[in-house]
């Protein structure tokens, strides 16, 4: 395994779970449930990327615009995570700002697993590919 299948695994993840998510409804125990595993999922995948894989990347010069460019959509998704925590789920802006994030984020992950890792694999050895994953599962773990 390298860091690019790793983090393909939780963009499966969040794939299914937000897709999931998005077919519940009001203030149910069910969205309640896939929130609780989506939200801090999202978070700590997204920590552990920028600690391991991007670091990597904003320290090359080639891919360090991409790499920023990736940290913005976190931060951007990150206060759409923080709104929907706060936000009452059974009103239906709750749905709506959902489906907003999930378009992001879809937006993102397919954006990375295109354009990112094609960049990344130039400034990265498969040996340094492979290494990235322990460091990054050792990173998602003390953020979850
Ligand atoms: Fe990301
Ligand atoms: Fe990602």
């Amino acid at each position: 395994m390298d860091i690019y299948e790793r983090i393909v695994l939780d963009h499966d993840t969040q794939r299914e779970l937000a897709a999931a998510l998005e077919a519940t409804s009001g203030d149910s125990e069910e969205r309640r449930e896939l929130w609780d595993r989506f939200k801090p999922e999202a978070e700590a995948h997204a920590a552990a990327e920028e600690q391991t894989f991007y670091a990597e990347l904003i320290a090359d010069p080639e891919t360090q615009e991409q790499a920023r460019h990736s940290v913005s959509e976190h931060k951007e998704a990150a206060d759409l995570l923080e709104e929907l925590g706060e936000l009452d789920m059974s009103s239906s802006q709750w749905l709506a700002k959902f489906k907003t994030l999930k378009d992001d984020l879809e937006h993102h992950m397919s954006e990375e697993e295109n354009e990112v890792f094609a960049q990344a694999r130039r400034v990265i050895s498969q040996q340094q590919a492979t290494k990235l994953v322990d460091e990054f599962e050792a990173r998602k773990s003390a953020e979850l």
